[in-house]
């Protein structure tokens, strides 16, 4: 039998919703979604090692690591579920801006949940993954599929789609941050003038249309949201030549889809050049992922 293993690192990729409509109110003042989701090339990166105990470090983040930090939720709850008197000594070295709808946060619980399952070969299926994914935060069951997804419900019932149609994206982060709770909680006083056509961009991704993908896009909270700089991005991203220009989730980050690398990679540049974060991002095929292991 092979050594037990003492490290596994684990990269979990960022999304972005190609998508985001608000379809009903659940109760205890969540919201039902209809979203598309789509992960990128821009990874949390997990290292975590066997340890009687569980520690919890990010260096060079300012995320609080206390027992709210998603990345603390989601190796307790791995451990009450499996049971195993077990810790675990964590390190997120995190790359995904926060307050920003790309989903780090859950990319962290997502981390996480498969680097311990790979510790301690527990053997959790993927299902239960996302099981124990839902109870810590609503994207987090995306965080463990990855690729492309129609996501609905508070955002546990994933179905998994083909490939997005080839593209990239430039994606920018204002200098500012948005709440998610104060999103939603702003969306219930004012609604949204625009849905989105999820099940139309859905229809676009199985036929491999990206222009049908592009006249979909859209945002429920994006006006909502508050973000001062939105509307501004979105037309700087058009006018780079961006077939379509969005918020993801509940902001800030507002980002073009591109057909090629050139204007994408144009677009960022001019976008870099006001000081603000700018990332050029490619569809990522799969979830958070084991890519080392060490015995
Ligand atoms: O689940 P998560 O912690 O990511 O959600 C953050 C906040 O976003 C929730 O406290 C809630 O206010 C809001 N939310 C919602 N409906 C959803 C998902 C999130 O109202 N489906």
């Amino acid at each position: 039998m092979a050594a037990p293993l003492q490290s596994v690192t684990v990269l979990a990729p960022a999304k972005l919703n190609l998508s985001l409509d608000v379809v009903g109110l659940l109760p205890g003042g969540y919201h039902a979604l209809d979203m598309v989701m789509q992960a990128v090339d821009l990874y949390e990166q997990v290292i975590l090692r066997r340890s009687g105990r569980l520690t919890l470090r990010a260096p060079g983040s300012r995320v609080p690591l206390n027992e709210k930090n998603t990345a603390h939720k989601a190796a307790l709850a791995f451990f009450h579920y499996t049971g195993l008197l077990a810790g675990a000594d964590i390190t997120l070295r995190k790359n995904t801006p926060v307050r920003a709808g790309m989903g780090g946060g859950s990319a962290d619980a997502a981390a996480v949940l498969v680097g311990l399952n790979a510790l301690y070969a527990a053997r959790l299926s993927m299902s239960e993954l996302c099981a124990l994914g839902a109870s810590i935060g609503a994207d987090v069951p995306f965080a463990l599929m990855g690729g492309t997804c129609r996501v609905q419900g508070l955002g546990d019932l994933l179905k998994p789609l083909p490939p997005c149609p080839d593209c990239w994206f430039t994606a920018v982060m204002p200098g500012y941050g948005i709440s998610t709770p104060a999103a939603f909680a702003a969306y219930d006083r004012v609604g949204s003038p625009f849905h989105p056509d999820c099940a139309a961009q859905e229809a676009a991704i199985r036929a491999g249309d990206l222009a049908g993908l592009c006249a979909a896009a859209g945002n429920a909270l994006e006006t909502c949201a508050g973000g001062a700089d939105t509307a501004a991005l979105k037309q700087a991203l058009l006018a780079q030549g961006a077939r379509a220009a969005l918020m993801t989730g509940s902001g800030a980050v507002v980002f073009g889809i591109f057909e090629a690398e050139g204007p994408a990679r144009a677009a960022a540049g001019a976008l870099q050049a006001t000081g603000r974060q700018v990332y050029t991002l490619r569809p990522d095929r799969g979830g958070a992922r084991v890519v080392r292991a060490g015995r």
